[in-house]
């Protein structure tokens, strides 16, 4: 099973951005250990960051067409991205949804996901494990290959 991480704007900058809000995990931190847990899932896994919504859209329509699955943080893109959204549905790519933070516990407009409607499942709130929580249900999905 092939599975690409994405992770949008600013959280190249964790460890140091927000603590408060993030925890002091870095972003390099959370990447091993996705390659951790991807190898104990027998899965292949590529991890990257990108500031720019193009690069995301991009790396999207890669992940469609080598028919892996996503997950994704999106950062504040989740709640202005329609290409984002898009680029999810029209690939037909299995994806789950992370976030570090409760988004629904913070300010309103971070409430609103333009993800979501397209993803299997949406995990927030638990910090870096959400990641992980992610890639173990996506494998099971992708074996089981249901709906
Ligand atoms: C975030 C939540 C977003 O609202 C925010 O813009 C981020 C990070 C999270 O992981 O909690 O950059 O996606």
């Amino acid at each position: 099973k092939e599975i690409f991480v994405l992770n949008g704007p600013n959280l190249n900058r964790l460890g140091t951005r927000e603590p408060e809000i993030y925890g002091s995990t870095t972003l390099a931190d959370i990447e091993s250990m996705c390659m951790t847990k991807a190898s104990e899932l027998g899965a292949t896994l590529t991890f990257r960051q990108s500031n720019h919504e193009g690069n995301l859209v991009d790396w999207i329509q890669e992940a469609a067409d080598k028919q892996a699955g996503l997950v994704i943080n999106p950062a504040a893109y989740t709640h202005t991205s329609v290409a984002l959204q898009d680029a999810i549905k029209a690939g037909g790519v299995p994806t789950i949804e992370v976030h570090l933070s409760n988004i629904h516990a913070r300010e309103s407009f971070r409430h609103k996901s333009y993800v979501s409607p397209v993803a299997l499942g949406v995990i927030c709130g638990l910090g870096a494990r959400g990641y992980l929580l992610a890639l173990d249900a996506l494998v099971s999905h992708l074996e089981q290959k249901h709906d």
